[in-house]
């Protein structure tokens, strides 16, 4: 079967095309290159040994989404990634992101009409519930008000597709609400691919690790977690590749409840930024340098899933673990600097 992955050149959508041909699906990626390399085409080809069908589009041109769909009228589904992703730089230039985050979305669901099979995986984050008022967070907390255009494209996506499903029956959707996604696959022939300064800190961290960057900063030690630093949910982003390829075989195998779901994809387990760096230090034998400064503007103190629903409804759970997911990340560092 034919699955179309938006951004599938990128960070996650890369990982998941993996997780995809490993499961024997025929992939379509489309991309245009704004936050992504073809180099990712390369290291999936070498681990997958099947080069994905490629076409490099830009789905804020609604002719050319339109020519797309009628050139792969037999896609079986579509996992939607590309978007664009920076919260801070989202607060700078918020038209540029309702522009490529929204007008994309609406062109691929026109689309989706008519295909035979409509089903769609739409790339959602935590980002939705802001600073939760319980932990750990459950599907059923409330949306609260975005923090920044960023999480509220995430908000109003989630908002077109619901709105949608409720007047086409035929049209299946599943929002998956990460929570923080680090790593890299265990190849070292895909991961994040590093464009600037990096704002995350697993990639702060490695870099910092490396010799790249003189120091962290970590932005606040005075905040009510267990050592004064922020508590986030951090999940191997293979983990979070294979949830994609379970959320996806649910509606080709109309497993779903209801033609809109939603789940958070999390480990359940909240980790302190200084835990993260104590990762980075087991695994890499390193002693990172890092130097508690202020808060950074916008940041929630603590967030974490309640993961029940994704465990035993969707059927995933995490299988790796933090030191899992920093160790990949550090040997990707690694390999991306001796090249
Ligand atoms: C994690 C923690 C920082 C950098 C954002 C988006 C989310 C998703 C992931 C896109 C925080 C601290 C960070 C640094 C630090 N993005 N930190 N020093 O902000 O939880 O989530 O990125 O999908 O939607 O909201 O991730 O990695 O930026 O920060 O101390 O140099 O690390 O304060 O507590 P965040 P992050």
């Amino acid at each position: 079967m034919k699955i179309l992955v938006t951004g599938g050149l990128g960070f996650i959508g890369s990982h998941t095309v993996v997780e995809l041909q490993n499961k024997g699906f025929e992939v379509v990626i489309i991309d245009d290159l704004s936050n992504s390399s073809e180099e990712a085409l390369d290291g999936i080809t070498a681990i997958t040994n099947v080069k994905p069908h490629f076409e490099k589009l830009d789905l804020k041109i609604k002719t050319d989404v339109q020519d797309f769909f009628k050139r792969h009228n037999d896609i079986a589904g579509v996992i939607h990634f590309a978007a664009s992703k920076a919260v801070g730089e989202s607060v700078l230039e918020p038209l540029k992101y309702y522009e490529n985050n929204i007008s994309t979305l609406v062109y691929l669901l026109q689309e989706l009409k008519g295909l035979s099979r409509k089903n769609f995986i739409f790339s959602s984050s935590c980002t939705v519930y802001g600073q939760a008022d319980e932990l750990p967070i459950t599907e059923n907390a409330p949306v609260k008000p975005a923090e920044s255009p960023y999480g509220n494209t995430k908000q109003i996506g989630e908002e077109i597709i619901s709105d949608t499903c409720k007047v086409n029956e035929d049209i299946n959707a599943i929002a998956l609400r990460y929570f923080n996604p680090i790593g890299a696959h265990p190849s070292t022939e895909i991961g994040e691919l590093p464009i600037g300064v990096p704002q995350n800190l697993v990639p702060y961290i490695t870099q910092t690790g490396i010799g790249m960057r003189e120091q962290l900063s970590v932005f606040g030690g005075d905040y009510l977690t267990s050592d004064g630093t922020c508590v986030r949910d951090y999940i191997h982003v293979v983990d979070l590749a294979k949830a994609h390829v379970v959320a996806l075989q649910r509606l080709l195998e109309n497993k779903n409840d209801s033609n809109y779901e939603f789940f958070n994809l999390g480990s359940g387990k909240g980790s302190t930024v200084l835990e993260a760096i104590q990762s980075f230090e087991r695994v890499s034998g390193k002693v990172l340098n890092y130097k508690i400064v202020d808060r950074r503007e916008g940041d929630i103190t603590a967030a974490y899933a309640e993961t029940s629903k994704a465990n035993n409804v969707l059927g995933w759970k995490t299988q790796l673990s933090l030191d899992d997911a920093m160790d990949s990340a550090w040997k990707w560092e690694q390999k991306i600097r001796n090249k």
